[in-house]
């Protein structure tokens, strides 16, 4: 459920019509909805009520300072995979011991800078990187806490990429090697082992993938504390998946996917913890655009629009499907018909969608493509030198820019000219 409606003939997000945002900030834009964000982060907190839990929102989905207060205010913890995201978090008001940082490639500065500003664990995910990381704790006279990635060599069944849990997969060491690996987490200096992380892909439609890799990180627990190891806190990463369609089979829910985790490792009296990043923003967000021309080709009608693949890529990259609506509601019973949905950069690769029914739609009307929220403006560039576009966050009957568009002048004046030039 979002807080995307319908209301009078018109597409609202919360209490404020799209339109009326439309006007005041021009189009393309990004819009999240407040309750919505809320929503989602609560039905996660929900469905761990009753163990000792911590939901830590994957920034990566949509790191916008506004949105990580608004998760943080709900107490939401982060989950980050750069220096830069740590930062954000930070800048956001989210506490060191509530920010983990993932990812497999962490330098030593940005161990460093976690390091220096608070940090509830690293997941880390190679040995040359746990040496790291020890190294530069005890350079700075502190003792990192960690756990150790897994790789449980499960499918996801999920697009190849975003899938992250088999065995050929760059992420994790393999479960099989994991006694070897804890040996050398415990005897280096600079570090306390903590728990174990796993976090097999994203967009996961099935519980099945998941219950396989917990059933593993339950086995794995035992074996680890029966070679001495303290095992207290369990990282699961994110990747359950949303609905991008309005259909029947949609994805489990939280609740179904708490009871899981409840069932298959409630009985260690391990902390848990949990890095839902698209299912919190995804249907939080909308991005906005108008048609610039309706162009009548071979046999197909094309839709122009003002937003392109530089605003959202996942259609590009991931073949990934967006419910495209009318902001103006088609009056009951029109026909629709087909078009080709596309945008204005150079590459037959900038198509939203083809051959998908829409009302009639003219030049200057605005459409919405639903489930944007997570991966949309985070993924976003300036390719062709279209301005990062805005975002606006709603609460209520308020609204407010969150991220301005830059200025042409702002954008070109970031390069710079040799002095041979
Ligand atoms: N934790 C880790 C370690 C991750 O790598 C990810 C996502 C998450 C949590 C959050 O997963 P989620 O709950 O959002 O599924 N750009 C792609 C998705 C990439 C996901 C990468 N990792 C897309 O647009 O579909």
């Amino acid at each position: 459920m979002d807080h995307f409606l319908y209301r009078d003939g018109a597409l609202f997000a919360e209490d404020v019509p799209i339109s009326e945002i439309a006007a005041a900030v021009g189009t393309p834009f990004y819009v999240y909805s407040t309750a919505t964000l809320l929503r989602h982060f609560k039905l996660f907190d929900d469905a761990l009520e009753g163990t000792d839990h911590l939901v830590c929102y994957a920034m990566k989905a949509a790191s916008n300072q506004a949105i990580l207060k608004t998760l943080a205010q709900a107490g939401a913890g982060m989950d980050v995979v750069s220096g830069g995201e740590y930062l954000r978090a930070k800048a956001a008001g989210v506490p060191g011991d509530k920010i983990v940082f993932s990812g497999v490639g962490k330098t030593a500065e940005e161990i460093r800078t976690a390091l220096t500003g608070g940090i509830r664990q690293f997941n880390v995910e190679s040995e040359p990187e746990m040496q790291v990381i020890s190294a530069v704790a005890q350079e700075l006279g502190v003792i990192a806490p960690i756990t150790v990635r897994v790789n449980p060599d499960v499918d996801a069944k999920t697009h190849a990429k975003i899938a992250t849990g088999k065995s050929e997969n760059k992420f994790g060491i393999p479960i099989s090697r994991a006694s070897e690996v804890y040996a050398l987490a415990a005897s280096l200096p600079g570090l306390e082992v903590i728990g174990i992380d796993v976090h097999i892909g994203s967009q996961l439609t099935e519980l099945d993938p998941f219950e396989l890799a917990y059933n593993k990180v339950a086995e794995l627990t035992e074996r680890l504390r029966a070679e001495g190891h303290t095992i207290r806190r369990l990282d699961l990463g994110g990747g359950l998946g949303i609905p991008y369609t309005r259909s029947n089979d949609a994805p489990p829910l939280p609740v179904e996917y708490g009871a899981m985790i409840k069932k298959t490792l409630g009985h260690l009296g391990c902390e848990i913890e949990i890095e839902p990043g698209r299912l919190i923003a995804g249907n939080a967000g909308l991005m906005v655009s108008k048609v610039i021309y309706v162009k009548s080709g071979e046999g197909r009608d094309f839709l122009i629009l003002d937003g392109a693949m530089n605003d959202l890529i996942r259609p590009a990259m991931y073949e990934a499907h967006h419910d495209i609506v009318a902001v103006e509601e088609p009056a009951a019973g029109v026909e629709q018909q087909p078009y080709d949905i596309v945008g204005p950069v150079c590459e037959s690769g900038d198509t939203f969608a083809k051959q998908r029914n829409m009302p009639p739609l003219k030049s200057g009307d605005l459409i919405a493509f639903r489930s944007a929220g997570a991966y949309g403006a985070v993924m976003s560039s300036e390719y062709n030198t279209r301005p990062l576009i805005p975002e606006v966050l709603v609460h209520g009957d308020q609204f407010a820019v969150i991220r301005e568009r830059p200025s042409f002048d702002e954008i070109i004046n970031r390069d710079t000219i040799p002095e041979w030039l």
